[in-house]
């Protein structure tokens, strides 16, 4: 069933205040809810509630038992209705056989709650949407032994104990929210317990609930929360607003974490790190993720979406926020390049697939589908382009007034547009298009020497290629960042003073640069810090390729030259040219490497050779084992040719004792990205078994992993064991474990992949876990999932039919590679389609797979 953004109606009644009494049961929940109900305008339809996997046990209005209403397969009916009143429905709920994590589910031993976006309607009958905003009172009861810990959103204002061992907590929250923040948690947890001062000297409480035994690993997320609280008062003004905030860590979480008021849940991946069992990547996260969630507490809590089409209103405006705080918590440039590397091996590719959508979605079956890398992502994106546009201060001031204009309303993305226009005298409107078109813009580079007048012209047209959902497109507003250079290092001017801060402003089709006095063909640097979200097409050669990184005042550009050097160099595998990868080349390349010897975080980034899937990008038609071939062909001789250079810098970068330092990852990250090439030269394998052997830390154990991953030798298999070995207890660790092995490229991968199945660990109910074998398997085991013969294709689809029925939402993220079979050379795509049709045969499809699936065949 297809809902559609200009669709929208507001709600014909409302609910201002809520009190559930939730009396805990594995199987028969019993959830009575009290909602003061009012009529919106002058109307006579009855109250139409939403609601799933409920059994209805009584309903009351005004305290009278009430019979006019009709349930539905969704919805509950009821009519004859006055026009305000209080309205008593009793139902019970199933937690225990809730294994699609929605609602309110029981696992591991913890009652705990999902409601994004549309869960609460199987928890109790309700306006399930996200402009009905109520106060929430719950109480509830659970065994006092079992579930000690009784949560809920808000300050805790009563408890006692009933009468049967069970005890019970009274939760309020004064802040009126829509119904999808709600959560409650149940459990025994381990607590670490802190306090955070705001700005105006309120005190907060911290609590952070884990698993038994978990603590140690706990302190760290406790510390980053403190650091996001004290960030958001700095950057935006933005102070927290309850007595407490807490924060639980679980194991079975169908995504990141969850922004719940005043009561954060998380996948424990995000809040559980150690030294030994966690890498720097995952401190990151942890850091990120843990920010992400409360900075919501403002972009998403206070200020909240009107519908979901408005998703990126808090969603893309959240992930800028995260993405400028862990830029200030680490690095600008490692931050920046991970979310171009995201940008363009996911994004790019959702844009140019069947699920292609404007940030604002136009039409959605399941919403679920809809958490994507463009609305979360590339919103962010946007969001960036308006602080590049407005500059810091005056971004400042939007948010500012956003915030003033909009606390305690459920809003739209024009909303905030409009907050951003009433502080600048740009006009905004053209660039607000951002939020209605979708795909990747193409920006062209051409250029015209004319030596004998000295005389150059630089032309950058855009161009948008037609996506699945939109044929026609415009010219968007680009901020394209924009410098000039020669071969000499020299930088250079345009005529008409049309850069101005180092900024084009791109908002007609084509614009043209005109550069005098030059005496060689000039190169231009475009795109800077990645100052928007597009593809840019500018044939560059190897040496002017050397000379942007050599001379480019932007570390971006200078890593992206580099990563288009790369890239041509595969091409010229691909096409049996590979002596145009000539001598001069790795010269460059050894002196990028020698020059910057110091530099352990450019050079980490520098290093990495594109991914299969970024590379994708920039082609048509993938021949799959072609470009796997020659990009692995490619690296080797990477390797090869620069083995002196690469021996060097490892020896040279430190070992010391483990410490989570911006300068200790950059130089970890770098000794790991070098040994990885390594890897692939003869005398590899003791450098790998002793850096296994040695490691401190889990980001060393973990980069000896990979590069016995990549040498494909006997030593992978022994490491792997004696890996299992030592963390089969650590969920978390484990799962980095099972991950390897579903990437490996070998030809017995699914006989490999069947056995991680059988492994005792390994369960279906468990997404951390699926994601980890199946997930990984089918995003990143290019030639195993690819394989010929569509048994790679095959096997995820058999996957994906049984995990289906258990949980849709993750079946319908994993069946992502499948749908994008656009890609690929008609071969590849001939047997994922056979896939695709297999699912769709299928008769019970959930509406997350449906979607995703039927969207992907119709599809040309
Ligand atoms: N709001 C959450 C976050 O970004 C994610 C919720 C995802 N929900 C979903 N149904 N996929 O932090
Ligand atoms: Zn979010």
């Amino acid at each position: 069933q297809v809902k559609k953004r200009v669709d929208y109606r507001a709600p014909v009644f409302t609910i201002t205040d809520v009190n559930m009494d939730v009396r805990l049961h594995p199987t028969q929940t019993r959830v009575s809810s009290t909602i003061e109900v009012k009529r919106n305008g002058e109307h006579d339809l009855p109250l139409t509630l939403d609601g799933d996997h409920l059994t209805l046990v009584s309903l009351t209005i005004n305290d009278t038992p009430h019979t006019d209403y009709q349930e539905t397969p969704g919805q509950l009916v009821v009519n004859q209705v006055p026009d305000t009143f209080s309205l008593t429905i009793v139902t019970h709920i199933d937690p225990q056989h809730n294994q699609a994590l929605e609602g309110l589910y029981l696992s591991g031993g913890t009652y705990c709650t999902q409601c994004e976006a549309e869960g609460f309607r199987r928890i109790t009958y309700y306006l399930d949407r996200p402009d009905v905003l109520a106060r929430f009172q719950v109480t509830l009861h659970g065994d006092k032994d079992t579930y000690p810990t009784l949560l809920a959103n808000g300050n805790p204002i009563a408890r006692g104990n009933n009468d049967d061992g069970t005890h019970w907590v009274t939760w309020q929250d004064p802040h009126p929210k829509p119904a999808y923040l709600f959560a409650l948690v149940a459990g025994d947890f381990d607590l670490l317990e802190d306090t955070f001062t705001t700005m105006s000297g309120k005190q907060v409480k911290l609590e952070l609930y884990v698993d038994k035994g978990k603590q140690d690993k706990g302190h760290f997320a406790l510390a980053a929360l403190k650091r996001a609280m004290l960030w958001d008062e700095q950057t935006f003004g933005l102070e927290y607003d309850l007595d407490i905030y807490m924060i639980v860590a679980v194991d079975f979480f169908n995504m990141g974490a969850m922004e719940n008021k005043g009561l954060n849940i998380f996948n424990s991946k995000f809040v559980l790190a150690s030294q030994d069992s966690a890498t720097d990547e995952d401190f990151f996260n942890v850091e990120a993720v843990i920010a992400h969630e409360y900075f919501h507490n403002w972009t998403g809590n206070r200020v909240t979406c009107r519908d979901w089409f408005q998703l990126s209103l808090k969603e893309g405006l959240t992930v800028f926020r995260d993405q400028q705080f862990s830029a200030d918590m680490t690095s600008p440039l490692s931050n920046r390049i991970k979310h171009v590397r995201v940008m363009r091996e996911h994004q790019f590719a959702e844009d140019a697939s069947a699920m292609s959508h404007p940030i604002r979605p136009e039409e959605v079956i399941e919403m679920n589908n809809f958490y994507t890398v463009t609305v979360y992502d590339k919103g962010a994106e946007v969001i960036r382009m308006f602080h590049t546009i407005l500059g810091e201060q005056t971004f400042r001031a939007g948010m500012d007034e956003y915030i003033k204009r909009h606390d305690g309303q459920a809003v739209t993305c024009d909303d905030f547009i409009a907050a951003m226009q009433s502080v600048t005298d740009i006009d905004l409107s053209h660039f607000a298009l951002w939020y209605s078109q979708s795909g990747t813009p193409v920006i062209e580079v051409t250029t015209q020497y004319d030596a004998d007048k000295g005389l150059m012209d630089i032309t950058l047209s855009q161009h948008t290629p037609k996506t699945a959902d939109q044929n026609d497109k415009v010219s968007l507003y680009i901020p394209v960042a924009f410098d000039c250079i020669d071969s000499q290092g020299q930088h250079y001017q345009d005529d008409d003073g049309q850069i101005s801060n180092g900024m084009l402003m791109l908002d007609t089709a084509a614009k043209t640069l005109h550069f005098s006095n030059v005496s060689e063909p000039l190169i231009p640097v475009i795109l800077g810090n990645f100052s928007a979200p597009v593809k840019v097409d500018n044939e560059l050669n190897a040496s002017q390729l050397l000379a942007v990184f050599k001379y480019a005042h932007d570390n971006f550009n200078r890593w992206d030259a580099l990563q288009s050097l790369y890239s041509w160099c595969i091409v010229q595998y691909e096409k049996n040219t590979e002596n145009n990868v000539d001598n001069q080349i790795w010269q460059g390349l050894e002196q990028v490497i020698t020059t910057e010897a110091d530099n352990h975080e450019l050079l980490g980034e520098c290093l990495v050779i594109p991914s299969f899937e970024t590379l994708c990008q920039t082609r048509k038609l993938v021949d799959v084992g072609a470009l796997n071939r020659a990009r692995e062909a490619f690296c080797k001789a990477f390797a090869d040719n620069l083995q002196q250079p690469l021996q060097t810098l490892f020896d040279k970068l430190p070992v010391n004792p483990y410490q989570y330092s911006q300068q200790a990852v950059n130089a970890r990250r770098c000794r790991n990205v070098v040994l990885g090439h390594l890897a692939r030269t003869a005398d590899a394998q003791g450098l790998i078994e002793q850096q296994f052997a040695n490691a401190d830390n889990m980001t060393d154990s973990l980069g000896a992993l990979k590069a016995a991953q990549i040498s494909a030798g006997p030593l992978f298999d022994k490491l792997m064991t004696q890996f299992e070995e030592r963390w089969n207890q650590d969920p978390l660790v484990l799962d980095k474990w099972f991950g390897l092995h579903a990437t490996t490229e070998r030809d017995d991968i699914l006989s490999q992949l069947t056995l991680l199945q059988q492994h005792p660990r390994f369960a279906m109910g468990n997404p951390n876990r699926v994601r980890a074998v199946v997930g990984s398997f089918a995003f990143f085991n290019t030639a195993g999932f690819h394989r010929t013969d569509g048994s790679g294709y095959q096997f995820v689809t058999d996957y994906l039919l049984e995990l289906d029925a258990v949980n849709p939402q993750v079946a319908a993220r994993i069946v992502t590679p499948l749908t994008q079979w656009q890609n690929y050379a008609p071969q590849y795509q001939n047997l994922m389609k056979t896939q695709l049709q297999r699912l769709m045969n299928h008769g019970k499809l959930s509406g997350d797979l449906y979607e995703k699936v039927s969207k992907s065949l119709a599809y040309d």
